[in-house]
């Protein structure tokens, strides 16, 4: 017996010495082999942080591209990273071999957010949560959603119909954030809604702040309001477990989860979880949002054409019926190339984040373990080669299908957007009664970009609140079109041939 336990540890042993010897001697060929990316790394410690901050990313980024071709090295924030500006080579990173790349995210970001939450992690758990959020938010479970996403698009708009100039980003955040409670929640009391609206906002302020713990710090308060987050979604999983309300929706799927064990989540992971796909779904699909409106907004002969489409939609083959349904929106190609090209054009995940796992080797390259990787998305979409004149808002170029690999505005691969329907679905809604009903006006200048952190037109885009046109027609009846209205010159508006009407409106 002593002798087979000997055996028995004399062969483990061997093997582990084994495996440490291959994995020593593979780790040498690549250092033989292979070769770092070209580029620079700056300065020690801090790299290239400084140039990258002190001019528009993109700018940064594409200046290396030329420099050093697709595939280059740089240090950000300490970090040394490799950038890669290829469809390939995101592909590769992404797709084809992503187990040997996991995300990386700071660890004090990773606290706010909660770290169960899916987009923090690799492997079976990753998966597991993964399935449970796409079914989530799967076409099928989105297209039911359809009536109360309306029902939020419409009083969101009404809301900002009172005259006063507002940040489009902003009510677009808002909007969002709606849409985000209703998909994870499904029917939620208001006093619940205000309670999560107003801790995550404070969340939100806090997230790219120094992590500290000294009271009154953005960082710190953030940290505070994620306890009370945590308070707040305890009490709804409490109420929906008591009242056996465990429907289609997000929490409804979190809250059935069951593994092959028969283990279910807990309150935590549930609470991490809700909290990452609310700060997946709300900046990305406001800031959008805010795009789709200022490239309309240059392009009038565009946004009449877009409308001319949503306008005939309903008439032809509705009976003039506004409410949307999915039916209608796959019938608009116009509006959603529209969509498309805006999400390429701003490109508002410009980049994202992996780390290599091992040390790796890609076309000659070495990737060394612990190594950031960043897949450019943005300098794929403005790559000539994929997209001719990437500088000039077309959404006609939609008409043929872009060539694989190329237009990953959602990402690609186990981590690509879970949301993606729905974002689309958002916008396609709030775009169709936004157009149908209502004329607005920009205001100030919108040529300089802001990152907040994604970028947006500066100051969110402020336009004049949109008006409403039915009503303006109703109370001056004798204009046959309002052409034009400005918050400034409220209560007058311009008649088709820009002459000043007076009308005694308010709305
Ligand atoms: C226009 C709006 C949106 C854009 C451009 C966008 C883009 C992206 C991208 C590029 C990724 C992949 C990131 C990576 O690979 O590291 C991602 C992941 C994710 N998105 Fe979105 N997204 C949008 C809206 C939404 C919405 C509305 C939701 C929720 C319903 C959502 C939920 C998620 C989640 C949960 C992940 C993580 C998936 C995973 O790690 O497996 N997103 N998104």
């Amino acid at each position: 017996m002593k002798l087979l336990v000997t055996i028995f540890y004399a062969i483990i042993f061997l093997s582990s010495l084994f495996s440490y010897y291959l994995f020593k001697k593979e780790r040498r060929r690549h250092k033989q082999t292979a070769r770092l990316p070209p580029g620079s790394m700056g300065w020690p410690c801090i790299g290239e942080t400084l140039q990258m901050y002190s001019q528009d990313p993109s700018v940064f980024f594409a200046s290396k591209q030329k420099r050093y071709g697709d595939i280059f090295k740089t240090r950000i924030l300490g970090c040394p990273c490799v950038m890669l500006a290829s469809p390939e080579a995101a592909r590769f990173v992404l797709v084809t071999q992503p187990h040997l790349f996991k995300p990386t995210y700071p660890k004090s970001k990773e606290k706010l957010i909660g770290p169960s939450a899916l987009f923090f992690h690799h492997g079976s758990y990753h998966a597991r949560m993964r399935k449970l959020v796409q079914s989530s938010f799967s076409p099928e479970a989105t297209r039911k959603l359809i009536p109360d996403i309306e029902t939020i698009a419409i009083s969101s708009l009404e809301s900002w119909a009172n005259g006063q100039v507002i940040s489009t980003f902003l009510e677009m955040k808002k909007y969002a954030f709606e849409v985000g409670i209703l998909s994870i929640f499904g029917q939620l009391n208001k006093t619940y809604t205000y309670q999560l609206k107003e801790n995550y906002s404070i969340l939100e302020k806090g997230y790219n702040c120094f992590p500290t713990k000294l009271p009154g710090t953005a960082y710190h308060k953030a940290s505070m309001a994620r306890r009370r987050l945590n308070q707040i979604l305890e009490e709804i999983v409490r109420e929906r477990k008591e009242n056996k309300l465990v429907a289609g929706n997000l929490l409804g799927h979190l809250l059935n989860f069951r593994d092959q064990k028969g283990n279910t989540l807990s309150d935590q992971q549930i609470a991490d979880n809700i909290i990452g796909v609310l700060f997946a779904a709300q900046d990305t699909t406001a800031s959008i949002l805010t795009w789709i409106l200022k490239y309309l907004n240059d392009d009038p002969k565009l946004l009449d054409a877009v409308k001319a489409e949503q306008k005939a939609i309903c008439e032809s083959e509705y009976g003039g019926n506004p409410t949307l349904t999915w039916a209608k929106t796959r019938k608009m190609p116009l509006t959603y190339r529209v969509i498309l090209e805006s999400l390429r054009k701003a490109s508002i995940i410009s980049f994202t984040f992996r780390e290599a796992a091992v040390d790796v080797e890609y076309k000659g390259y070495l990737i060394p373990k612990g190594w950031k990787v960043m897949p450019l998305f943005r300098n794929i979409h403005h790559n000539p080669e994929f997209f001719t004149d990437p500088g000039n808002f077309d959404p006609f170029r939609f008409e043929n299908p872009p060539k694989p690999n190329t237009y990953m505005p959602f990402g690609n691969g186990i981590h690509a957007c879970p949301g993606n329907e729905l974002a689309k679905l958002e916008m396609f809604v709030l775009l169709h009664h936004m157009l149908m009903k209502y004329r607005w006006e920009l205001v100030g200048s919108a040529s300089l970009i802001q990152y907040s952190p994604f970028p947006v037109p500066e100051h969110g885009l402020r336009v004049s609140a949109p008006f409403v046109l039915d009503k303006i027609r109703e109370l001056a009846p004798s204009l046959r079109m309002v052409h034009s209205i400005n918050a400034l010159t409220w209560p007058f508006c311009l008649d088709s041939s820009e002459r000043v009407v007076a009308i005694n409106v308010s709305i």
